[in-house]
């Protein structure tokens, strides 16, 4: 049985699965099954998981072990790992601030970070704060097109560089811990809310200050006294564009001009039709297996895509990224970066900020012995042929 660390050194923690093990204990069960959770059987989140084990990586030996090399372009611009932190709502739960915690230690990291729509921390905060982010912006399209215009004016205005639009929830997964936890909306039910009180340490620094977090990028559209969490939810569940299409998204790309990525590609027509709408990428996603449960995990569509896209558009993979050896199998399947969003979120909400810059350091040194350990000079030689399947003959 593995032991895992509990105390309050997050420069003990040697993995992110010892990390998600320390923010199990740090948060209620609510708020853990939240960032846990997937959709109904939750066998899309298994998957992502299992389907990096289908690959073993392929080694050379007496190759000098010089560093190697991890720095590269994201999306077209530079970054110092082939990462960014993924969007994710309501991170505020976690740990105070934690969008602006975010961001600082993927800042300090080199790499970017994506804010939310449904974030807790405004487009004008965090670049207030991390003024040096490579800052993304994650859109939920909106009903509204002057809503919607005005948050890419503030997102362009707050100097984000890339767009990142999600598709793949227009509808909310089935996710039954959610419907299990609440008794109507946003009322815990009592067993939820005795559970709280097991939990001190996450109600004095999250609740006691300012109580449940509002979602900054929204509170601007809602009227007075409805600029709660509350009231946020029910505006997205009114204004989220339910019907985004490539048509609706031709016209946002036209209208951004910044790089646009497109967050939910499973199917290789649709990278072919991202390809033809001039978008600079896409990331192959399942949404961490919180919507379709039963869709394909992200590295199985990955190995589809890749052929397709042959290069043409930056192609990245969020879903079940947890170490370094995650990140080569998905490189050498064709992907420029990966996303990571739990990964990171284990780190915030057990330590903050200094847990998330921990969860960077331990995915970088991975990262770097791995190819050390592969006689691989670094993530631009990486391609299939250091992969080894069942089946493969080499
Ligand atoms: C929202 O997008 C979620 O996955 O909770």
């Amino acid at each position: 049985m593995r032991r895992y660390y509990r105390g309050y050194d997050p420069q003990r923690i040697l993995s992110v699965a010892e990390m998600a093990y320390v923010a199990r204990h740090r948060l209620p069960g609510f708020a853990w099954e939240y960032l846990q959770g997937g959709a109904e059987d939750e066998s899309t989140l298994q998957c992502n998981r299992s389907a990096f084990q289908q690959y073993r990586l392929h080694s050379k030996t007496l190759v000098p072990n010089d560093p190697p090399i991890l720095a590269g372009s994201l999306v077209g611009s530079a970054s110092q790992l082939p990462l960014a932190i993924g969007p994710s709502g309501f991170n505020g739960m976690l740990w105070p601030n934690a969008d602006v915690e975010l961001a600082r230690a993927a800042t300090a990291h080199g790499v970017p970070f994506t804010l939310s729509t449904v974030a807790n921390a405004s487009l004008e905060q965090v670049r207030q704060q991390v003024p040096d982010a490579d800052l993304w912006f994650q859109l939920y399209a909106l009903k509204d097109p002057s809503l919607e215009q005005d948050l890419l004016q503030r997102a362009l205005k707050a100097g984000c560089s890339t767009l990142v639009v999600t598709s793949d929830a227009l509808v909310v997964g089935n996710r039954e811990w959610d419907r299990r936890n609440f008794a109507s909306p946003r009322q815990l039910t009592l067993a939820n809310k005795l559970n709280v009180l097991t939990r001190p340490g996450w109600l004095w620094r999250v609740m006691v200050p300012a109580g449940l977090p509002t979602m900054g990028n929204l509170n601007a559209y809602l009227p007075d006294g409805e600029r709660t969490a509350l009231g946020a939810m029910q505006f997205i569940a009114e204004q989220l564009d339910t019907r985004l299409d490539w048509q609706r998204l031709a016209a946002i790309r036209a209208n951004w001009p910044g790089k646009m990525i497109l967050k939910g590609v499973l199917h290789p027509d649709d990278a072919r039709m991202a390809i033809s709408l001039g978008l600079d990428g896409v990331v192959v996603s399942n949404h961490g297996g919180r919507q379709l449960d039963g869709a394909s995990s992200s590295l199985d569509a990955l190995a589809r895509i890749a052929p397709v896209v042959d290069g043409r558009i930056s192609l990245l993979l969020d879903g079940g990224v947890r170490r370094g050896t995650d990140i080569i199998k998905a490189l050498a399947l064709g992907a420029e970066g990966v996303l990571l969003a739990r990964t990171t979120l284990y780190g915030v909400a057990a330590y903050g900020g200094a847990g998330v810059d921990r969860v960077l350091t331990i995915v970088q040194e991975e990262l770097g012995r791995s190819l050390n350990l592969m006689g691989c000079r670094g993530i631009t030689s990486l391609d299939r042929r250091w992969l080894l399947a069942q089946g493969d003959s080499q």
